[in-house]
């Protein structure tokens, strides 16, 4: 206590607490394209909602000279506020306070708001921009950290986790946004990696750039490790916003609906030309789902990653849903590693949040060779069909086109326990295409044949006309109906709706074990 006016003393450490590392500090925050920690805080939440706690918290680190760096609030900015009129908790790192390290005492503010927003079931959004484990601290920054890891794990699937990095991100500090649902980053100011350029050059003598290395573009595309990717910080948080749109409260809540102008029983004529007729033509899935959901809006994740499936939300009859789609577009649609990973991760987590999972598939297999089988397609392939036969949440699969093999059973079956499954009239439901059908089911008969060309065309044609179609499976009941492309969107919507009260339950188990 420095004066002897409380009031005066409470407005002079608030005022404290305001100026993070400093004008010049800031100054150069801002000079390399970031917001500050407040300021991102105030942009993401409702306008004057954000409630702070901790504002006096300081460190208790008296060695290597620390304790001529004591700041009010410890460079983390925590609290909660409002999104869209709904709660959620928020923490945000300024790097202007030695490099938003990780102390024992912010690690506490933290976990702090964790607690509150898993007791009192509410989404929290860390805003990441950090240099890792204060050093200075040693192994009480790394307990701090681990506090946060257990928090994160016991929160999963209780309350939506999203991750901004809006900084660096380096060492164990990546593990904590890698444990929450969605990471966002920022293109050109953003990075996250387990280990710097400075120690691959050392340990593997590979050189790799910062950006190259754990730039937005990387863990958006190659990686996998971030879900969306944003030119700047306002870009991101806005993006954030959106998302939450979506997302309920938590497990327990209901998904949140809002009203649309689009009609329920919209028919829309053009659907009916967009699967082309030739069946090995590529075309846009996105063609089909802007199409049929409320307003055309969806809002895509993981975009760039695994491109030859789509996974993203949006709304029919103003209700949220998540989609997962093949897409003809990119490998025809095959199923491989990464898409099947990408799929059954984003199925996990609408499962886990009541949000309902309509299915368009066309998908002519999983993607063959070396590179797949070593890689272990079998194990990743099986994640996507366990995150599909686990969930109970409403389950609906339009068959647009292909449904071939394996991925015929994956891509939300009604062997799956699927609730409704429909298939447009060009649908092809078989175990393979009829040419690679022919190849082995007539391949001695063909070859001993004088007349092998035409052999072969006369039983491709037969095994198209038995098998190239969706009826077979109708007519055991596999599909429930085979629909007109246009009707589409009543047809999903009315199913929806017949299953807004569904039940469905798994054996009483600890947890399964997922193909890891
Ligand atoms: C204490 C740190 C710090 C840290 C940065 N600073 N990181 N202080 N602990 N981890 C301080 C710097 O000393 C500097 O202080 C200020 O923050 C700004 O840092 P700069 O280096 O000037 O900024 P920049 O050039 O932008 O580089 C940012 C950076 C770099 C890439 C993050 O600072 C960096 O490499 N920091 C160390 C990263 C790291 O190895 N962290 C530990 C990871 S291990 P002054 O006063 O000079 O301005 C870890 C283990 C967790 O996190 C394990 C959990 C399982």
């Amino acid at each position: 206590m420095t004066d002897n006016n409380p009031v005066a003393e409470l407005e002079r450490r608030r005022a404290n607490a305001k100026l993070g590392g400093g004008p010049d500090r800031l100054e150069r925050q801002r000079r390399d394209g970031k917001m500050t920690a407040r300021e991102r805080i105030d942009f993401l939440l409702d306008e004057g909602t954000f409630e702070e706690l901790d504002p006096f918290v300081r460190h208790r680190c008296r060695d290597f000279g620390m304790d001529d760096q004591v700041f009010d609030g410890d460079g983390f900015v925590t609290g909660y506020g409002y999104i869209h009129g709904r709660l959620v908790y928020v923490f945000g790192q300024d790097f202007t306070v030695l490099g938003g390290s990780l102390s024992e005492s912010n690690a506490l503010k933290i976990c702090k708001v964790m607690d509150m927003a898993l007791k009192n079931g509410a989404p929290l959004i860390g805003l990441n921009d950090s240099g890792g484990a204060r050093i200075q601290e040693g192994v009480v920054s790394l307990a701090g950290y681990a506090d946060i890891f257990l928090r994160n794990t016991l929160a999963s699937g209780v309350v939506p986790q999203i991750s901004a990095i809006l900084g660096p991100c380096a060492g164990g500090a990546v593990y904590s946004p890698a444990l929450t649902d969605f990471i966002f980053m920022v293109d050109g100011t953003s990075h996250m990696f387990v280990t710097g350029p400075d120690v691959i050059r050392t340990v593997t003598h590979e050189e790799v750039s910062k950006e190259d290395l754990g730039g937005g573009m990387t863990h958006n595309a190659t990686s996998g490790v971030a879900h969306f990717l944003a030119p700047s910080d306002q870009d991101c948080l806005r993006q954030i916003r959106r998302l939450l749109e979506f997302l309920p409260q938590n497990n327990r809540d209901d998904v949140p609906r809002q009203p649309t102008e689009d009609p329920i029983d919209r028919m829309d004529p053009e659907l009916d030309t967009v699967v082309p007729v030739e069946s090995n033509q590529p075309y846009d899935i996105k063609d089909i789902i802007s199409r049929v959901v409320d307003d055309g809006n969806f809002f895509e994740v993981h975009e760039h990653y695994a491109r030859n499936i789509f996974v993203g939300f949006a709304r029919m009859g103003g209700q949220s849903i998540g989609i997962v789609a093949n897409q003809p577009a990119v490998l025809a649609g095959c199923l491989d590693i990464n898409s099947s990973v990408k799929a059954a991760r984003f199925v996990r987590f609408c499962d886990a949040f009541n949000i309902p999972i309509v299915t368009f598939e066309d998908v002519p297999g999983f993607l063959p060779g070396t590179e797949q089988e070593f890689g272990g397609i079998i194990r990743h392939g099986a994640k996507l069909l366990y995150a599909y036969a686990e969930a109970t949440v409403p389950k609906i699969t339009v068959i647009t086109r292909k449904a071939y093999g394996g991925a015929y059973c994956v891509m939300g079956s009604k062997h799956l326990r699927t609730d409704i499954n429909l298939a447009y009239p060009m649908a092809e439901i078989a175990v393979m295409g009829a040419e690679g059908a022919v190849n082995i089911v007539y391949r001695n008969e063909i070859s001993r044949a004088s007349n092998q060309q035409e052999l072969r065309a006369e039983k491709v044609q037969e095994f198209k006309e038995k098998f190239a179609n969706p009826f077979v499976a109708a007519e055991r009941g596999y599909i429930d109906d085979v629909i007109l492309p246009r009707e589409t969107r009543p047809r999903v919507i009315r199913a929806l709706r017949m299953l807004e009260n569904k039940v469905d339950t798994m054996p009483r188990k600890k947890h399964g074990n997922i193909p890891l």
